[in-house]
């Protein structure tokens, strides 16, 4: 047999593995030490969905109990042109979540970025009219939540629709149909799956403006009748933002709403960033070597400050795990993460939990630590 890199890989990979529990000792597992707590999830790419990532694989089934799809489910790729849909990586996506009895989140279903041009406009290139584009997005989710009626336990059905002053983004959703657009939105989901929880996402929700106006709008929402389960923090963090203390106001301020409050994109990033507290995806930054300090490796200094920014953040996790239903990392390995190319490409970031070893990092055995104190 003739051995590539890849089988290379995964055979180093799977020693490193088996090496590194000692005979007998259980695994340290995050999702087994957070089972009284929340869930602990992770997003899945396209290497995960389809099996290519074997090592990847591995980690996922044994540290995280609740999944959602980077990117399968976005719009732009599961729908490209008017009523041809793929749903060849999203049905690779849930089988998955099935197989290794995961709580399955669908990513997301009304989203301005990764929202092809077709749902605006006609065959002259023209803005359609209100109607049309209200049947658009019904027929979009009716038939993705439809396909994955009963397997997709949760949605995020409508994100970042708020901008970080609590006004509200206007977006060609907004400029067409009307503010009413978000109802409209998790109206359509419910119909399409009533057994189905259903969450509003966004980053920065930190931000008091940001805070208050999702307050306002799941207020708005629930006078209405309209269902809607959860919030989803998406925590874009980095080494100085957002301040703890108004991350927990959040917690509380959302809680108090009667819904469930999630932690649904956690990264930390250790890499320069001149914007602050956003997780805007059309930003873009040049490449400079200043701008990625640690190709070469991470100094043991920022390890540690690492450590203790994520030990912080989960530390109040746990004060309120009465309130959060569940965790989630953006990504597995630090080899994976969007944070490697955003907002400037061909960086090296280390924001997960894993290393590119595929191993768990230091900061694991400490995040489980917290759970025993
Ligand atoms: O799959 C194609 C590949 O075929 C092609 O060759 C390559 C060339 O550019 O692009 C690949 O697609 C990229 C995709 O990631 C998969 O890697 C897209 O260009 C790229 O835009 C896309 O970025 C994703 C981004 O959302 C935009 O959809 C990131 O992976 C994903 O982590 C990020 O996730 C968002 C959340 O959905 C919402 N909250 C913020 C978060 C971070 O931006």
């Amino acid at each position: 047999m003739k051995l590539t890199t890849t089988w290379l890989a995964t055979i180093a990979g799977a020693l490193l593995l088996s090496c590194s529990t000692p005979q007998n000792e259980e695994a340290p597992s995050l999702k087994k030490a957070y089972q009284d707590k929340f869930l602990i999830g992770t997003a899945l790419n396209a290497g995960h969905n389809y099996g290519t990532d074997t090592l990847g694989i591995a980690v996922i089934r044994e540290h995280f109990n609740a999944i959602v799809a980077e990117n399968c489910m976005k719009s732009m790729h599961i729908q490209p042109t008017e009523g041809v849909f793929f749903f060849d990586e999203a049905d690779h996506f849930v089988q998955f979540g099935e197989e290794n009895n995961m709580y399955i989140t669908g990513h997301t279903l009304v989203w301005h970025s990764q929202a092809p041009d077709w749902f605006f406009i006609n065959e002259k290139g023209e803005d359609v009219s209100r109607e049309v584009v209200i049947e658009r997005i019904k027929n979009h989710i009716y038939t993705l939540v439809g396909r994955y009626k009963g397997r997709v336990k949760g949605w995020d059905v409508v994100n970042e629709a708020i901008l970080d002053d609590g006004s509200w983004r206007n977006t060609k959703f907004k400029e067409i149909v009307g503010d009413d657009y978000i109802k409209l939105a998790f109206q359509f989901a419910h119909e399409a799956d009533p057994e189905a929880e259903l969450y509003y996402n966004d980053y920065a929700m930190a931000q008091e403006g940001k805070r208050n106006s999702v307050v306002e709008l799941v207020k708005q929402l629930q006078a209405e009748g309209i269902r809607i389960d959860g919030i989803g923090m998406q925590g874009h963090m980095g080494m100085d933002y957002p301040d703890i203390n108004e991350f927990e106001k959040s917690i509380d301020a959302f809680a108090a709403l009667g819904v469930k409050v999630m932690i649904t994109e956690m990264d930390i990033t250790l890499l320069p960033f001149p914007a602050g507290e956003t997780a805007e995806v059309s930003l873009t930054a040049e490449y400079q070597e200043k701008m990625n300090p640690y190709a070469a490796g991470l100094p043991a200094e920022v390890e540690a400050a690492f450590n203790k920014r994520y030990s912080d953040f989960f530390a109040l996790f746990l004060k309120h795990s009465d309130k959060i239903s569940r965790v989630t990392l953006w990504g597995v390995t630090d080899n994976d993460t969007w944070r490697n190319d955003w907002p400037v490409p061909g960086r090296t970031d280390y924001p997960l939990l894993f290393g590119r070893d595929y191993q768990p990092k230091p900061v694991v055995q400490q995040l489980i630590d917290l759970t025993k104190e």
